[in-house]
């Protein structure tokens, strides 16, 4: 079944923002991701671009930038997890052993590389924010923040305190990163799943920074 995007986009409200921005890029990678996602997918996508948008008119990030990385995250998100992992060794994504191990968070790195290489999408900022949507990484730039944390609380994610972060989010974008952070860690180790390097070194990088801050 074949999602009606403007349909979906009057659903979510998220018309609103779409006028008056008159850019081929959004419109490209709307076009993108109706032609590469499941209606599920989509549902979330347009749910994280809706949050996204909400949140970088908060806290000042340019309103394009995270609307196209928003749209972009998951694009890569249903391709074939062989086919992933292929690509990632072909593309020189591989940084650690244990994205051998976990192919589902590859989708974020290919996503960027192929919209770099094969799109010639430029800017590095978006790149980054697509890239690390899923472990986070070390040194994140604000608009990396804003798409990690919209993806894991936009308004169709239901468990018990995700209300608490959407709104340690709205009120300031670096703690409530962090917030994000700790909660993902927290349930990785109750679930007993191995936390990845590189989001050990996210948050690492991103306590230390927030309490420098203080
Ligand atoms: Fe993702
Ligand atoms: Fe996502």
């Amino acid at each position: 079944m074949k999602v009606d995007i403007l349909e979906v986009r009057d659903i979510l409200g998220i018309r609103k923002y779409w006028k008056g921005v008159d850019s081929l890029e959004i419109e490209e990678a709307y076009e993108l991701v109706e032609n590469s996602l499941s209606p599920n997918r989509l549902q979330h996508t347009l749910s994280v671009v809706k949050w996204a948008l909400e949140l970088s008119k908060k806290h000042g990030v340019e309103e394009k930038k995270a609307h196209l990385a928003a749209l972009l995250h998951d694009l890569k998100k249903e391709v074939d997890k062989n086919k992933q992992l292929e690509y990632a060794k072909k593309w020189g994504i591989i940084k650690f052993k244990e994205d051998l191990e976990n192919p589902h968070i590859l989708h974020g790195p290919l996503a960027a590389y192929w919209l770099e290489y094969y799109k010639g999408y430029k800017d590095k900022e978006v790149l980054r924010a697509i890239a690390h949507h899923t472990l986070g990484a070390p040194g994140m730039g604000i608009l990396e923040m804003l798409i990690y944390s919209a993806d894991l609380t936009e308004e169709t994610r239901n468990y018990p305190q995700v209300d608490k972060l959407r709104q340690s989010l709205y009120d300031n974008l670096e703690q409530g990163t962090l917030a994000c952070m700790e909660h993902t860690i927290a349930y990785l180790k109750k679930t007993k799943r191995p936390i990845h390097p590189q989001t050990r070194l996210a948050y690492e990088d991103l306590k230390r920074r927030t309490q420098f801050a203080k």
